[in-house]
């Protein structure tokens, strides 16, 4: 099985209107010349709307990096999926480091907001990844499988295309250190053999695994030429619009030049 590669822009808390405008405009031809790849950028919500707008139509997927589990009602400072939905947002962030650690975000919340995106159709992206404690510590996959497991849980047999994980070593993010291409390798062939056993030979075969943590233009064909990395979720590097298409040219060529998977 063949997995359809994804990069993914996360601007975390950046940009104005303005700059979120001349950025899509920028992006969307890079866009359409990527065959076979995925593109998705999570805005930040003032400019988000108007990201949706204009990748409306495009293949890319405009996203929001957060919102809560019901659909409406007395919970102020929060946005739901119908009203994401309402103005064309395509995928969500779900369980990213900073808000787990920054925003207390429990695995419980985390395994809610995810099945509450797959009933809705909007394709989430769960974030895992443990700190340098942990991995110094030789906990790295007990805190992984864990994050993993509870999500997992709490669906109901989905499809391999219903969501993507993502692997962030939280070490790794927004500090230059990136992961060894095989400590992504290593992380995340782990986890769809977990996958596997969790929800079968299809869904983990079909499901995609990202990896994230200081992925720039110098280091991601080498992180995407690994057997069960499909693809990137980039925080800094993909700010500025060229070095966000150099990402998904990379991911492209891993696309069409890469190796299969052999199953
Ligand atoms: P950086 O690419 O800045 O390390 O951020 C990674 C990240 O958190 C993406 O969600």
């Amino acid at each position: 099985m063949t997995r359809r590669p994804m990069m993914a822009a996360n601007w975390k808390m950046n940009k104005t209107v303005r700059e979120a405008q001349d950025y899509t405009a920028a992006l969307l031809p890079h866009a359409a010349d990527a065959d076979g790849v995925d593109v998705a950028v999570f805005a930040p919500l003032t400019c988000l709307s108007e990201v949706a707008r204009m990748a409306e139509d495009s293949q890319v997927l405009a996203g929001a990096q957060n919102f809560y589990y019901e659909d409406s009602g007395a919970f102020t400072g929060e946005v739901s999926i119908p009203m994401l939905q309402d103005i064309g947002v395509r995928t969500v962030l779900v369980g990213h480091s900073e808000r787990r650690e920054v925003f207390g975000e429990s695995d419980d919340l985390v395994a809610r907001k995810t099945k509450r995106a797959v009933e809705a159709g909007l394709l989430p992206v769960v974030c895992v990844g443990e700190t340098k404690e942990e991995r110094d510590g030789g906990g790295m996959w007990e805190k992984v499988s864990g994050q993993v497991r509870v999500v997992m849980e709490s669906l109901d047999g989905p499809g391999g295309d219903a969501l993507v994980f993502a692997y962030e070593p939280i070490w790794a993010i927004g500090t230059g250190d990136t992961a060894t291409p095989e400590d992504a390798q290593d992380a995340i062939g782990q986890m769809r053999g977990l996958l596997k056993e969790l929800a079968g030979d299809d869904f983990a075969a079909s499901v995609r695994i990202l990896y994230g943590g200081s992925v720039k233009p110098g280091n991601v064909a080498e992180i995407m030429a690994q057997e069960d990395v499909d693809g990137a979720l980039v925080g800094g590097a993909s700010l500025e619009v060229e070095s966000f298409v150099a990402l998904i040219e990379a991911a492209g060529e891993a696309a069409s030049g890469g190796e299969e998977s052999g199953d």
